[in-house]
C-alpha cells in the first residue's frame, strides 16, 4: 500500500484507510459484529491500516468493534476517531476521550478529529483540551473535520504546541467543491485532506454519464470503474482516502486501487467529464 506523510509530521498513513460509518448499522447491531471484524481486519492484512470512526457511528459501537477487531495489533493500526460537536466544551472533550479510548481499549488515538464546527463552543477551549490530551499521550496528531478554510486558520491559531495535521471532507469525482479553495490551501500549509465518501457513498458507481467514462476508463487500464475513481483521489499529494467497504470482495477491490498511475491526460479527462456531471442528491 502507497503511503503518505500526515500533515507536517513524520508518520506515515496508507493512501487508503477503512471508513467506518453505518459500519454495524446506524443503531447498535450486534448481529454483523463478526463480518465487521473479519472485514477489518482483512482491510489490515490488506495495508488499509487507517481505520476512521467515530464516537457517535452507531452510539459508540463502531469502536467497540474496532477495538476488538484489532487486539493484539495495536501498533500496526492507525486509529483516527472523532469527538461530537456537543461535547466540544473541555470537561466534555476530557469526558468524550475517555469513552473512545474505554471502546476502543486503547490508551491512546493516533488522531483526534473535531467531526464538524460548533459555533456555541470556543474553538480556543476545545483546542485547550486537544492540547492537554497531546501532552498527556492520550492523542498523538489532532484533526479537524468539514471544516471551512477560515475555520481551519482559526483552529491552528487556538493551538500553541501543535499542528492541525488533517482535515477530513466529503471529496470525491462527484464532489469536488474543496477543489476551489480549501485543498490549495491545505497543500499549501501541508494539511492533510482526508477524503470521505470518496465513493459518493456508493451513488458513484450506480449509473449515469460518469460511469460510463469510468467504465472506458477501467476498460484502458484493466481496473475497475471503483479503482479508477479511487485512484484518481490518491494520485493527488496531499489527499488519503478512507471508502467504507464492509464486503471482503469490495475491500480487495478498493486496495487495488493503489500503486499505479493514469496517463496525465486520462486524469484531465476525468476532470473535464465530471466536472459536468451532476451529483443527483
Ligand atoms: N467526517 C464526516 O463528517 C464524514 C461523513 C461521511 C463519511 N465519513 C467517513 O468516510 C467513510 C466513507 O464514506 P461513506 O461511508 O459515506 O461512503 P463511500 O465510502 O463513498 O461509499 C460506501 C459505499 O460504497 C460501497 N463500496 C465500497 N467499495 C466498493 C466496491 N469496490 N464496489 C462496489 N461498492 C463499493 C460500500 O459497500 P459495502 O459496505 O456493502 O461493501 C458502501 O455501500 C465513512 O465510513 C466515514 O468513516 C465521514
Amino acid at each position: 500500500m502507497e503511503a503518505r506523510k500526515l500533515g507536517k509530521t513524520t508518520a506515515e498513513v496508507p493512501v487508503l484507510g477503512m471508513g467506518t460509518w453505518l459500519f454495524v448499522g446506524n443503531l447498535p447491531d450486534n448481529h454483523v459484529d463478526h463480518g465487521a471484524i473479519e472485514s477489518l481486519r482483512t482491510g489490515v492484512d490488506l495495508g488499509m491500516t487507517l481505520i476512521d470512526t467515530a464516537e457517535s457511528y452507531s452510539f459508540g459501537h463502531a469502536e467497540e468493534v474496532i477495538g476488538t477487531a484489532i487486539k493484539g495489533m495495536r501498533e500496526k493500526v492507525f486509529i483516527a476517531t472523532k469527538v461530537s460537536p456537543e461535547n466540544f466544551s473541555y470537561r466534555d472533550v476530557m469526558k468524550a476521550v475517555r469513552g473512545s479510548l474505554r471502546r476502543l481499549k486503547t490508551d491512546y488515538i493516533d488522531l483526534y478529529q473535531l467531526h464538524r464546527p460548533n459555533p456555541y463552543v470556543p474553538l480556543e477551549e476545545t483546542m485547550r483540551a486537544m492540547e492537554d490530551l497531546v501532552e498527556q499521550g492520550a492523542v498523538r496528531y489532532i484533526g479537524v473535520s468539514n471544516f471551512s478554510v477560515d475555520l481551519t486558520k482559526k483552529a491552528q491559531a487556538a493551538l500553541s504546541k501543535n499542528h492541525v495535521v488533517a482535515n477530513q471532507v466529503s471529496y470525491s469525482l462527484l464532489d469536488r467543491e474543496i477543489e476551489d479553495k480549501l485543498l490549495p490551501t491545505a497543500v499549501r500549509d501541508r494539511i492533510t485532506i482526508i477524503a470521505y465518501s470518496p465513493l459518493a457513498h456508493g451513488r458513484l458507481i450506480d449509473g449515469g454519464t460518469g460511469k460510463t467514462v469510468l467504465e472506458d476508463m477501467a476498460g484502458k487500464y484493466g481496473k475497475t470503474p471503483v479503482q479508477v475513481a479511487l485512484n484518481w483521489l490518491i494520485v493527488k499529494d496531499d489527499v488519503i482516502a478512507i471508502p467504507k467497504a464492509f464486503q471482503i470482495n469490495h475491500l480487495r477491490e478498493d486496495a487495488a486501487a493503489t500503486g499505479w498511475r493514469m496517463a496525465p491526460e486520462d486524469y484531465a479527462s476525468l476532470n473535464e467529464v465530471f466536472s459536468k456531471v451532476t451529483p443527483g442528491w
